[in-house]
């Protein structure tokens, strides 16, 4: 799709991380946004660089795990502009807990946001899309989406369900002229990793990185194959090309993710084998940080 002064973009989570340089890389391009999140005052902040950038920007603030919000979100957007062309799905937030630790109340919560808002969103702008047979609904997703990560289930869960909403919706938009793409970060240096439910993954990952230089030491093997972190910024970039280009499906936003998630599909040990450090690291570190937990609250 062409970016012109007339395209419409929507960005939920936009207050933060990859959200905001999304509203910053797009207001570039010269697009008319709208942008949600809960946190008002920094997607006002956001939209003010945006307006400065020569964008015409539309704030509104809501929670996407609720349905009706969500429809608003919608409805205010294309009355406010008349259209929508792209849509991106990227509000999400991680969990930190065992499998046998997750909560009912956390199990909603990460589904709520990660996957049940996806239809909450997507759901009200489909019959406008389809109507003016233009449109792209992107999913912010995560290789979280594609294979496992320790003590997030929860969310390993959710984005693989992400995954999969766009696997059906695309098969629903087959010669709609609707465009259906997901987009799949490794680690990008956002506040993410610190807001997650239950305690900080990002230190818990952390701390498994460090225990992970010991093991691979200790048993003279590789280190896992954990790609480099990317900046909000460098995201964006591909959110702009993959609005441009959506011929790819799934987009590995990372070096090296795209063959990780062949080879796990193809051979789970050989993907096992990779991984161990890191995966045995974060469980040291997991159990280092229940050992503490009540005790000393700074572990992490
Ligand atoms: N950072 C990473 O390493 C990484 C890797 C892979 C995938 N991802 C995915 O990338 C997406 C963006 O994350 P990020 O890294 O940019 O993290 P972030 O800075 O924490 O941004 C998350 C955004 O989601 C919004 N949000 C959370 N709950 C919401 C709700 N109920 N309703 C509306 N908005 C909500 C937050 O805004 P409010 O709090 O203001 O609502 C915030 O704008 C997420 O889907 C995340 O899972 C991130």
């Amino acid at each position: 799709m062409e970016l012109t002064p007339e395209t419409v973009v929507l960005i939920t989570g936009a207050s933060s991380g990859i959200g905001a340089a999304a509203a910053r890389r797009f207001a570039q391009e010269g697009v008319r946004l709208a942008i949600a999140a809960r946190r008002r005052e920094s997607l006002e902040a956001i939209a003010a660089d945006a307006q400065r950038l020569g964008s015409t920007v539309l704030v509104v603030p809501t929670d996407v795990t609720d349905p009706e919000q969500a429809r608003r979100l919608v409805q205010t957007t294309l009355e406010h502009f008349g259209q929508i062309d792209v849509l991106i799905n990227n509000a999400g937030r991680g969990n930190l807990a065992s499998v046998e630790g997750t909560t009912p109340e956390q199990l909603w919560s990460i589904f709520a946001v990660n996957a049940f808002s996806l239809w909450y969103v997507a759901a009200p702008a489909l019959p406008h899309m389809k109507a003016r047979r233009q449109g792209h609904i992107i999913v912010i997703a995560s290789v979280a989406g594609k294979w496992g990560y320790p003590y997030c289930s929860a969310y390993v869960a959710a984005k693989h369900a992400a995954v999969g909403f766009v696997a059906a919706l695309r098969t629903e938009l087959l010669e709609t002229g609707v465009e259906a793409t997901v987009l799949c970060p490794a680690a990008v240096d956002t506040e993410w990793g610190l807001v997650t439910e239950g305690g900080p993954l990002g230190v818990l990952f952390q701390e498994g990185i460090r225990h992970s230089k010991e093991i691979a030491r200790s048993r003279e093997i590789p280190l896992a194959p954990l790609p480099k972190v990317l900046s909000a910024e460098a995201v964006a970039e591909q959110l702009v090309e993959l609005v441009r280009h959506p011929d790819r499906a799934d987009v590995f936003t990372h070096p090296g993710t795209a063959e990780l998630a062949i080879l796990v599909a193809q051979d789970r040990r050989a993907f096992e084998g990779k991984m161990m450090p890191f995966y045995l690291g974060v469980r040291q570190a997991y159990e280092d940080w229940r050992a503490h937990v009540g005790k000393d609250s700074s572990v992490l």
